[in-house]
Order: structure tokens, then C-alpha cells, then sequence
């Protein structure tokens, strides 16, 4: 049982204010993104009258599509991937503010149509000339559509017109300095919001009220106690149709540069003198400067790769990644990677963060894992083989929740030991379903919270960390030199042997 206790940290976490009327400009709006994630999750923040009646939203992309074809396309993405359409009356008022307008993302004069067009909406729709720019496009589009923005005026207003930038930011340090630069050339920092879903769960965005606004917890957060940390982001799922994307990309870029980097930094940072923005996200900033792999010198002691090959999942037959439709039957594209680093700082010098990912495990599971040390002497000399280190183990999805683990003696006259969870759910606990990461985010960039997106040096900060070994992973390889694991597995037998050699064992989950 869990009693609720109202919030310290809700006012400066979670405004439940309602933005200012304003038009959404999603680049991209043909793609998959848009009819499955940020409409769907648009319509569920209107649903629960987190929207002002005038938002509006205007599609952008090169197809020659209608408005009422657009608005088609949408209705059709919330009902198949949002959470329904509730009143007929809601959705009409909702697909009275879906526009479409056609574009050529390196036209100036496409630009200047969009400009007009936008300029009328205002007019019809009181939206007063705040904008969102959501690019939601390939990334190689990003520099242009940025500049091109800048050059047609329609992102001079750091107060009222607002840039959303869709992972991947960058493909290593070199492309991510070079585009935050056109990003500082055509606008101002405080108008960028660099996007992580990740930083949108609610179970991410309880790390720091978790840690912060406990007493108990934070004294044993160091070294001092921490014997190691493990990050786990697991999924089921293999390519889903997006080779093209994910051949270029691999684990590393796809998942460990974003995710699972945020998910280190708000473990590994320091208190935040603040809870502005700058002042958390500095903090992370820190911590990420001073992590580094554990060895630079020979990497194969800091980072595991791997590759799923066919196999069977619920008695389902999985094909290789290198079957999947698009991939290269001789791929070495990792769909897998383990990696472990130091963080050099007084807080966690010598405590290893370990971390991986994968597609094709399974299970579908993110947690961090916090073990801690054993004790420093034990007493109980009869049963010390069976006495368990305690671990702290958030659960970011699915069954999001806490649970610490620690020994207790069994009941009888022997003494013995065995490890129990004491465990919080959110679901128990509050019995209420999640708001989307999207939709959470969305709005907090409607209402200028840029908080729970990734700013510019910290996005350099986590591929500065990377930049060394994706220099040896993205060198040309031989189609056998990347380990292998079977899908729905747990990743390729190097990856145990990482944490094995430093006498630990990743946790089964
Ligand atoms: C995306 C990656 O950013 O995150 C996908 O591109 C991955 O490859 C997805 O499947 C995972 O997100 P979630 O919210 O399902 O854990």
C-alpha cells in the first residue's frame, strides 16, 4: 500500500497549464512519425482539454496531398495507434485545425507559400504568430530546412516561434557540432528543442523526484555504497519495415547516444542547483563530461557489439537481421551493443555504469539497476554464500515501478537468507493510464518548457563519449566479425563476458 503525499517537485516538473492558441507546422507530415505518434498524441492532449480550442496543426511535406486527404490520413493514425476518437464532435473540432501544405524542403519559395499561408491561419485561427516547427524529416534535411526557415524570417521570434528537432541529432561529434552550428546561425538556443521520447515517461521524469526529493536515498549514491550500475533498454521488436533508416544508424546511434545516455545522466548527475532548464540540464552536461568508455585503449573491454540471427520468439520463427526486407545480407550493422563506462568524479569514481540495449531479446524491459556493495563484514559465516548484494531497480516500462531488493532470514530454526522485493507500481499506486511521452512533450514546447529536451552542448557532450568507437564500429568490417546472438536471446556471449571479467554478471530480467 502506498499512501500519496503531494508533490515538492510538481510545480517546477509538471505545469498543468494550458499553452497559447498556436499552429504546429509538422515537416514531414506524410511520414509514419505523424499519423502514428505526434497527431495521435496532439488529439489525446485535446481530449483531456490540455489544448487551446484554436491549435492548429498544418501538415508539410512533398506530396501533392489535400487538406481533407491529410485530415483523413490522421483520423486513421489516431484511430489505430492513439487512444480513440471519443466524441465525433471532439474530432471534427479537433480535424477543423488540420491543414496540408505542399513542399519542397530546399524551395525558397516553398517557404514563403508556407509563410503566407500561415500568416492567413492566424488571421482565421487568432493564432497570434506562435509557431511551432516540428522536423519530423530525414535527417539529412535538417541543416537545410533550418536555414531555409532562417532565411524566409519565419523563426526570428525566440518568445513565439519555437524549432522541434527529431532524433538522430548528428551521426557523430563532427556532424553534431556542424549542425548545431546552422542551428546558432538561424536562431537562438532558447527556441530549440532537441527531441528524446524518452525524456517524455513519466518513470524517466520520476528519476529525479526519486532521487531528490528523498532523504534516504541520495546519502548512499556514490561510490561509497554503489558497487555498480546496470542500464537495460530491451526490445522485442526487430527492423519494422525501417532498413532504410536503420542500416546507417545501428544500436549505438538509434538507442544508446539518446536513451540510453539520458537514462545514465539522470542517474549519474548531480543535484540541480535549480529546477529551471539550464539548471538541470548543465548538470547532466557535467556528468557527461566526465564519463569516458572504461578502456579507450582497447575497446573491446569497454564495448560489445552484436547482431541477432534468426531464431524463435512465442513460437513465432524470427528471420535474421540480415533477411530482413532492405537490410544488406552482409550487414554488420549492430542490432545490439553493452558498454561500459567510468564516470571520473568524486562521486562515482570506480563504479562502473554498465549498459545495453537490443533488438530481438526476449523481452520488452527498461530499468536501471543500481547494486549495491556488499557488507563489510559478515556475521553470519554459515550462510554467507547465500547472502545477496541489495539492489535499487527502477522500472522505466513496461510494469513501471521501484523495487528494492534485500535479504531476510527465512522463517525456521536455521539460519538462512533469501532475497525479497519491496516493490512500488505506478499502476497500483495510482491506477491512472500514463500521458504519451509525445504528448507530454509537445506541450511542454508549446508552453516554452525546454526542461525535458536535450540542449546543444549536451547532445556534443554524449557524442563525444561515442564519437571513439563508432570511428571502429562504422570501419568496413567482415561480415564475421561481428558477434552473433540468436533472436530472442539475450545478446551474444562477449556481452556476458564484459561484466564477467570484472566478476559480475548482467541481472536477468
Ligand atoms: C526509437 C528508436 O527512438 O525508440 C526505435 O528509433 C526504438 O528503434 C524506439 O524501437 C524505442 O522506444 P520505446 O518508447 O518503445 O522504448
Amino acid at each position: 500500500m502506498v499512501a500519496l503525499i503531494e508533490n515538492p517537485f510538481r510545480v517546477g516538473l509538471q505545469q498543468d497549464r494550458i499553452p497559447e492558441p498556436q499552429i504546429i507546422v509538422i515537416f514531414g507530415a506524410s511520414g509514419d512519425l505523424t499519423q502514428r505518434k505526434l497527431v495521435p498524441a496532439l488529439y489525446q492532449m485535446k481530449r483531456e482539454r490540455r489544448l487551446p480550442p484554436e491549435i492548429t496543426i498544418v501538415g508539410v511535406a512533398r506530396r501533392d496531398w489535400s487538406h481533407d486527404y491529410f485530415r483523413e490520413q490522421m483520423r486513421e493514425g489516431v484511430e489505430q495507434f492513439g487512444s480513440g476518437l471519443g466524441h465525433e464532435s471532439t474530432w471534427n473540432e479537433f480535424a477543423r485545425g488540420l491543414y496540408y501544405c505542399s513542399a519542397d524542403m530546399d524551395n525558397p519559395d516553398s517557404y514563403q507559400k508556407l509563410k503566407h499561408f500561415l500568416e492567413t491561419l492566424d488571421e482565421q485561427r487568432n493564432t497570434r504568430g506562435n509557431r511551432v516547427f516540428y522536423l519530423s524529416v530525414a535527417p539529412r534535411f535538417f541543416a537545410e530546412a533550418i536555414l531555409q526557415l532562417g532565411a524566409a524570417g519565419m523563426i526570428q521570434d525566440p518568445k513565439r516561434q519555437r524549432l522541434v528537432i527529431e532524433k538522430p541529432f548528428g551521426r557523430d561529434l563532427n556532424s553534431a557540432q556542424a549542425l548545431n552550428r546552422v542551428v546558432q546561425k538561424a536562431c537562438d538556443e532558447r527556441q530549440v528543442y532537441r527531441i528524446d521520447h524518452y525524456l517524455g515517461k513519466e518513470t524517466v521524469q520520476n528519476l529525479m523526484v526519486f532521487r531528490f526529493a528523498n532523504a534516504i536515498f541520495e546519502p548512499l549514491w556514490n561510490r561509497q555504497y554503489v558497487d555498480h550500475v546496470q542500464i537495460t533498454v530491451a526490445e522485442t521488436v526487430g527492423l519494422e519495415g525501417r532498413a532504410g533508416y536503420y542500416e546507417t544508424s545501428g544500436a549505438l546511434r538509434d538507442m544508446v547516444q539518446n536513451h540510453l545516455m539520458q537514462l545514465f545522466c539522470l542517474t549519474a548527475m548531480e543535484p540541480p542547483i535549480a529546477l529551471d532548464a539550464d539548471s538541470i540540464r548543465s548538470e547532466k552536461v557535467k556528468a557527461l563530461q566526465a564519463t569516458r568508455l572504461a578502456d579507450l585503449e582497447n575497446l573491446y573491454n569497454s564495448a560489445i557489439r552484436g547482431q541477432y540471427t534468426s531464431g524463435w520468439m512465442k513460437g513465432q520463427a524470427i528471420p535474421s537481421y540480415r533477411e530482413e526486407e532492405g537490410a544488406s545480407p552482409e550487414s554488420t550493422t549492430p542490432t545490439y551493443a553493452a558498454l561500459k563506462f567510468h564516470v571520473d568524479n568524486w562521486r562515482w569514481q570506480g563504479v562502473p555504469f554498465y549498459m545495453r540495449t537490443g533488438k530481438r531479446m526476449p523481452k520488452k524491459v527498461s530499468e536501471i539497476a543500481i547494486q549495491f556493495k556488499e557488507v563489510p563484514f559478515l556475521m553470519f559465516q554459515s550462510a554467507a554464500k547465500q547472502v545477496n548484494p541489495n539492489i535499487l531497480a527502477l522500472r522505466i516500462q513496461p510494469d513501471e515501478g521501484i523495487s528494492l531488493r534485500f535479504d531476510v532470514k527465512t522463517p525456521g530454526n536455521s539460519l538462512r537468507t533469501r532475497p525479497v522485493d519491496m516493490d512500488f507500481r505506478y499502476d497500483s499506486a495510482f491506477g491512472q493510464p500514463n500521458t504519451d511521452a509525445y504528448a507530454r512533450l509537445l506541450v511542454d514546447c508549446m508552453l516554452g518548457d525546454q526542461t525535458l529536451f536535450t540542449r546543444g552542448d549536451e547532445v556534443e557532450a554524449s557524442w563525444r563519449i561515442l564519437t571513439p568507437l563508432l570511428q571502429v564500429w562504422d570501419a568496413p568490417a567482415a561480415p564475421d566479425s561481428i558477434p552473433m546472438y540468436e533472436a530472442g536471446t539475450w545478446g551474444p556471449v562477449e556481452a556476458e563476458l564484459l561484466l564477467n571479467r570484472d566478476g559480475r554478471k548482467w541481472r536477468r530480467l
